[in-house]
C-alpha cells in the first residue's frame, strides 16, 4: 500500500492515467492509494472479466471506494454482475454514489457488509480481492482494516480457504508471498496467471509499526523488497477440477514464487 505506482510491466494504458480515482476522503477515513487501485483494475480486466463469462458469479471482498470494478467494466464487454462487500461505510457509500453516476446498477452491487458473512449466497465462482495486507502485531494502525495479521497474509489466506473455484488477490512480496502460495498450493489451486507492478512505500506501509515488522519479516525470509520498491503481483487461483483446456492447465506457482523473491 502506497503512493506511487511505477509502470506495471504488462500495463495497457497509460499509467498516470488515473482519472477516475479522484481522493474524497482523508486517506484515514477511506483507503487511498491510487496507483494500487489501478493496477488492481488491470488484473481484473485481464484475468478475470476478459476470460468469464455472464454466467460466472463473481464476488469482492473489500470493494473500497468501487473506482477499480468501475474501471474495468468499463473497458470490458463483461456483462455479468459483482456482488461487492465492503466494511467501511463511507467507503460503501462513495461505491454507491460511483456506481449510480456510471449507471453500472444493474452490474456492481456493493452491500455495507462483512465479505465472509454475506458471500456464500452467492455461489461464487470468483472472488476477486485488492484484501489488507499490511503486517504488524495489532490493527492500531492509520486505517485498522488493511490490518492483515501478524504476517499480513491473514486476510488472503482466509479467502483461499473459502473453497471458491477461482480467487483473484493481489499479494504483496512484504507480506509473507512465500507461505501464502504455497498455502494456496496446499488447499487445491494451482496459478493459472499472474501480473506484477513495482510500488514505492508509501502513506499506509511507511508507518512505523508497519515498516519495523516488515523489516522482522525480511531477517526471517519472509518479506522481499529493496530500498526503494516492493513488488506486488496480482494472482489468479484456479483449483484443479476446474481446469478443463490447455491453455490454463500449466501451474506458473513457481515463476511467481521466483520473481516475487527477487528483492
Ligand atoms: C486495500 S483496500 C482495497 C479497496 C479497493 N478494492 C481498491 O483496490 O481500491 C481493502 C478494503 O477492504 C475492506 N475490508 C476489510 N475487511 C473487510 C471485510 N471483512 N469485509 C468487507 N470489506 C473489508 C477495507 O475497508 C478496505 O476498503
Amino acid at each position: 500500500m502506497t503512493g506511487i505506482l511505477l509502470p506495471s510491466t504488462q500495463s495497457t494504458q497509460n499509467s498516470s492515467d488515473h482519472s477516475d480515482y479522484s481522493p474524497n476522503h482523508a486517506p484515514n477515513e477511506v483507503f487511498f492509494c491510487p496507483e494500487e487501485s489501478y493496477f488492481y483494475s488491470q488484473c481484473l480486466e485481464k484475468m478475470v472479466f476478459s476470460r468469464c463469462s455472464s454466467a460466472d458469479r463473481v464476488v469482492e471482498f473489500g470493494s473500497g471506494d468501487g473506482s477499480p470494478v468501475i474501471h474495468s467494466l468499463l473497458r470490458t464487454p463483461f456483462q455479468g454482475i459483482i456482488h461487492g462487500y465492503e466494511l467501511n461505510s463511507t467507503a460503501c457509500q462513495v461505491a454507491q454514489n460511483r456506481i449510480q453516476q456510471y449507471q453500472l446498477g444493474q452490474q456492481y452491487l456493493v452491500r455495507h457488509q462483512c465479505f465472509f458473512t454475506g458471500w456464500r449466497q452467492h455461489a461464487a465462482t470468483y472472488i476477486i480481492a485488492n484484501p489488507p495486507y499490511l503486517p504488524a502485531p495489532d490493527n492500531d494502525l492509520y486505517l485498522p482494516a488493511l490490518h492483515g495479521g501478524a504476517d499480513g497474509s491473514g486476510i488472503t489466506c482466509k479467502l483461499l480457504s473459502l473453497g471458491c473455484d477461482h480467487v483473484l488477490s493481489l499479494i504483496s512480496a512484504y507480506s509473507n508471498p512465500v507461505d501464502t502460495i504455497e498455502y494456496a498450493l496446499d488447499h487445491g489451486y494451482q496459478v493459472a496467471d499472474f501480473m506484477i507492478s513495482p510500488l514505492k512505500f508509501g502513506y499506509y506501509s511507511s508507518e512505523p509499526k508497519v515498516k519495523n515488522t516488515i523489516k522482522a519479516l525480511r531477517s526471517a525470509r519472509k518479506a522481499f523488497y529493496s530500498d526503494n520498491i516492493y513488488l506486488l503481483a496480482g494472482v489468479l487461483f484456479q483449483r484443479h477440477h476446474t481446469i478443463r483446456n490447455s491453455t490454463s492447465s500449466t501451474d506458473l506457482s513457481k515463476e511467481l514464487l521466483q520473481v516475487i523473491t527477487a528483492f
